[in-house]
């Protein structure tokens, strides 16, 4: 897959998700064989005002490259001041959210509103593209629900608006992430454009991501999948190379993986943001461990990485000695 000073073969990306993919997260994936990661998505509104909390969002590293920084809006003026003051933060590409199901965005007109309003959603990405001189790439869905499905021409219009890569989350806006995503319309997708198209919906397995790119989808992306486990880039570079499946990690490598996360989470966002959102990934980090209830629900009750620790430490003791 190729645009701006990307060059990836069959690169598998680490999705865009808000609260799940910061810097942490982001990091962790990239060592264990993400190809490319995104930021959250951030209001263009809120980056255009300064907003301090938008803009630590869109922070990045070396060490994550290539890495695009995702926004969302609905009216092109400030797509395009945003995309401007983007290009200080020093993202490989802009990636534009134009799928994003949450009511309260889809009420201002952002995310998968465009879908609604292809003029609309011609005039955002012609902003973004005419503000920068990054790349910009573009992350949609189907179409607004099944009676609507828009995506061939959303995706002949992106590329001629100028974006240099597409990704499709193949459901439609009213499934938000119910339902299964129909990978059958990337090959369509595939024969009505030259830009490079990301698969994304649904890939929970290595095996997932070698259907998926059968489709002849340049890349794949992973999204929940990679909050329930990590390892699942290094899983499916493994077999795509020789047919064959790791030996899923050890408790003990789970749990020492875990506690880098948190700890680094902690570092980079303080212990009341690094600790509450990072909840969400324990279910990942003990998927198959069994005899987790007493320890979850301590997990959920503690707001202090130095005892989630300890109770990590203590956790592996009682193990070992059985
Ligand atoms: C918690 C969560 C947050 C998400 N946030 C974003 C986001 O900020 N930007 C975006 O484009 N998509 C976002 N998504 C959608 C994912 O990027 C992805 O398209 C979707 O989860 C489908 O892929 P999956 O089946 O592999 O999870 C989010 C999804 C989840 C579950």
């Amino acid at each position: 897959m190729k645009f701006g000073s990307i060059d990836i073969d069959r690169p598998i990306v680490l999705a865009p998700m808000e609260d799940v993919t910061d810097t942490a997260f982001r990091l962790i994936c990239k060592r264990l064989g993400a190809d490319m990661v995104y930021t959250e998505f951030t209001s263009c509104e809120a980056l255009i005002r300064d907003i301090p909390r938008a803009l630590k969002k869109i922070k990045i590293t070396e060490e994550e490259r290539p890495i695009g920084i995702q926004i969302f809006g609905g009216v092109d003026a400030s797509m395009e001041e945003a995309a401007k003051r983007i290009e200080e933060f020093g993202p490989d590409f802009i990636d534009i959210n134009c799928g994003c199901w949450v009511k309260n965005h889809v009420a201002r007109g952002e995310g998968a509103a465009l879908l609604k309003d292809l003029p609309n959603f011609e005039r955002v990405v012609q902003s973004v593209v005419k503000a920068t001189r990054l790349p910009v790439t573009v992350k949609t869905r189907l179409g607004w629900d099944a009676q609507s499905i828009v995506i061939l021409d959303v995706a002949r219009m992106v590329e001629q608006a100028g974006a240099k890569a597409l990704t499709v989350h193949c459901r439609t806006r009213s499934q938000a992430h119910r339902g299964e995503a129909d990978w059958g319309w990337l090959e369509k997708i595939k024969k009505v454009i030259s830009i490079p198209l990301i698969g994304n919906g649904d890939i929970n397995s290595p095996e997932d991501v070698k259907r998926m790119f059968e489709t002849g989808c340049d890349g794949v992306m992973i999204g929940r999948g990679a909050i329930h486990n990590p390892w699942l880039f290094q899983q499916t570079k493994h077999f795509l190379k020789t047919g064959t499946l790791l030996p899923p990690p050890t408790l003990k490598e789970k749990i020492a993986l875990c506690i880098e996360h948190l700890t680094m989470a902690v570092e980079l966002k303080g212990q009341r943001d690094g600790v509450l959102p990072f909840r969400k990934h324990y279910v990942g980090y003990l998927k198959g461990v069994p005899h987790v209830a007493h320890l979850r629900s301590d997990l959920m009750r503690l707001t202090d990485s130095r005892q989630i620790i300890d109770r990590f430490q203590e956790f592996l003791e009682e193990k070992t000695l059985f």
